[in-house]
């Protein structure tokens, strides 16, 4: 069938990026962005400028998509009941409280999503799982769609998502594979072929890769634990390194060079942020325990660990100096979303190096280029701390300039272009984003 009508539930960091492009390769599809979130919606069709995601070459796609191919809407109901493919891009958090709390994925905005599906549509639809999902939850979408609506069919399909932020254009432009699981059955495979016809407007196909609904929620997961494993295990390895005189970077680099092993995702860090990694590994220990497979879950546990670890190591690196060099207690941490080129800043290890920071009394001043003071407070907020507290503890910045000049230890945490030049002589530089390496009490890159 020949997609005409897309509605895509979640206006977030993945449901706004990727129908944006896809409505800019696919001029001849109508593509409605539906969010429960009001304010969302309107400041995606709000000034170009203050757009809810920043992601470089996203604001000029909008431009040219916005109000002709693409829509944003809260029209819920009746942008699913116009559209004959309907994606479900909502955010998928760890659980707080019930079953698998502190572990398993959240699937309550999934599940109001299926559940506004069924009960909006009047036609056949399409159900695209575009969140991280835990293997086999295509099974209860479906067990909610037909049970709250048994008159249309549905056919749910896997797509998941492997843009990274920062690149997402870039990634969504090029991407290595774009996957896309579905049943086996005549009108599984006819949805699946509908949704490979959307990519082949500039995937070519043989990066499109068909597979079992299970393989293309497990493979996900799966992809994003590989990933966040390599970054453990260099990061373990640097804290060996300054042990030892061996040099981190060169160490790494030796790795990568190696072609079985690749040059990729082997860069030491203060460890690694975003919303996905942790949440989605300990999703996968969660769905391994489910199954009885505890040494597998211990194994994924690891990579966890090793990120906690590097971030307290980081503090004890700076606080150790602090002491042994009688300054005050105060330190400047440059950079606040996880990696550069985003203004997301969920897990990023900023917040888990001030806490340390804050937890022993030090006053903290800190600037980025793309995080505001609020997004920080909020950030700091879910670690049980209070407003009043934070406002006397920290200090905001609107510019590089006025903070570098400041007389206390510098962190450099996030990899931004404009830190690049900064004057890593000065001993109490301590620049995190790439490597850990220790000579005497200066830390260079
Ligand atoms: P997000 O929080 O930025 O966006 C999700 C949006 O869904 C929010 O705006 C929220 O208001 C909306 N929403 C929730 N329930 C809704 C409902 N019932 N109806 C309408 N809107 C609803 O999340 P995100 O970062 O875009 O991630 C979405 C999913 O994609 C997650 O499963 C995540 O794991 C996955 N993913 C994220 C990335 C990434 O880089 N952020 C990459 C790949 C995959
Ligand atoms: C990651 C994956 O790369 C995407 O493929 C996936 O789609 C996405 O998660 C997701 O599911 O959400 P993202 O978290 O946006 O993307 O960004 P990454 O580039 O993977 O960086 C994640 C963290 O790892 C950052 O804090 C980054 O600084 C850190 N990192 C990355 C390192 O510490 N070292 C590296 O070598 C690479």
């Amino acid at each position: 069938m020949g997609i005409k009508r897309i509605c895509c539930i979640g206006a977030g960091y993945v449901g706004a990026p990727t129908m944006a492009v896809i409505a800019l390769k696919c001029p001849h599809i109508d593509i409605t962005v539906v969010d429960i979130d009001i304010e969302k919606i309107k400041k995606w069709n709000g000034p170009i400028e203050y757009l809810p995601v920043y992601e470089p070459g996203l604001s000029e796609i909008i431009l040219k998509t916005r109000d002709k191919n693409l829509f944003f809407s809260n029209e819920i109901e009746n942008s699913i009941d116009n559209a004959e493919m309907i994606f479900i891009a909502v955010n998928t958090p760890t659980k707080l409280s019930g079953e698998g709390a502190g572990m398993a994925a959240d699937l309550k905005y999934v599940e109001s999503s299926a559940k506004t599906i069924a009960k909006s549509s009047k036609s056949d639809k399409i159900v695209v799982e575009k969140s991280t999902l835990p293997v086999r939850t295509a099974e209860k979408i479906k067990e909610i769609l037909i049970k709250n609506n048994n008159s249309v069919n549905f056919e749910v399909l896997s797509n998941p998502e492997f843009l990274a932020e920062g690149t997402a254009i870039e990634d969504l432009f090029k991407s290595d594979r774009v996957l896309i699981g579905g049943d086996k059955t005549k009108s599984g495979l006819s949805a699946v072929q509908s949704l490979v016809n959307i990519y082949e407007n500039w995937i070519p196909i043989d990066k499109i890769l068909t597979v079992n609904v299970w393989s293309a929620e497990l493979s996900k997961l799966a992809s994003n634990a590989m990933l966040a494993q390599r970054i453990s295990s260099i990061n373990s390895l640097s804290a060996l390194c300054e042990k030892t005189e061996a040099d981190i970077e060169e160490v790494s680099k030796a790795i990568g060079m190696d072609q079985r092993i690749g040059t990729e995702f082997l860069k030491v860090s203060p460890g690694f942020g975003g919303s996905c990694f942790k949440k989605d590994i300990l999703n996968l220990v969660y769905l391994c325990q489910h199954y009885g497979l505890n040494e597998v879950a211990d194994y994924w546990k690891g990579v966890l660990k090793i990120n906690d670890f590097q971030r307290s190591r980081i503090f004890n690196i700076v606080n150790t100096f602090i002491k042994k060099s009688n300054l005050k207690k105060e330190v400047s941490i440059l950079g606040w979303a996880f990696k550069k080129n985003t203004n997301d800043s969920r897990e990023s290890s900023s917040i888990y190096v001030a806490n340390h920071f804050l937890k022993e009394d030090y006053i903290i001043n800190i600037y980025d280029p793309k995080v505001n003071k609020e997004q920080i407070i909020n950030d700091l907020i879910l670690l049980g701390y209070q407003s009043d507290e934070l406002n006397k503890k920290i200090k905001f910045f609107n510019s590089l300039d006025t903070i570098i000049n400041l007389n206390c230890p510098i962190l450099i945490m996030t990899e931004w272009d404009e830190f690049k030049n900064l004057n890593n002589e000065k001993s109490s530089i301590f620049d995190f984003r790439n490597i850990l390496e220790k000579s005497n009490v200066t830390y260079r890159f």
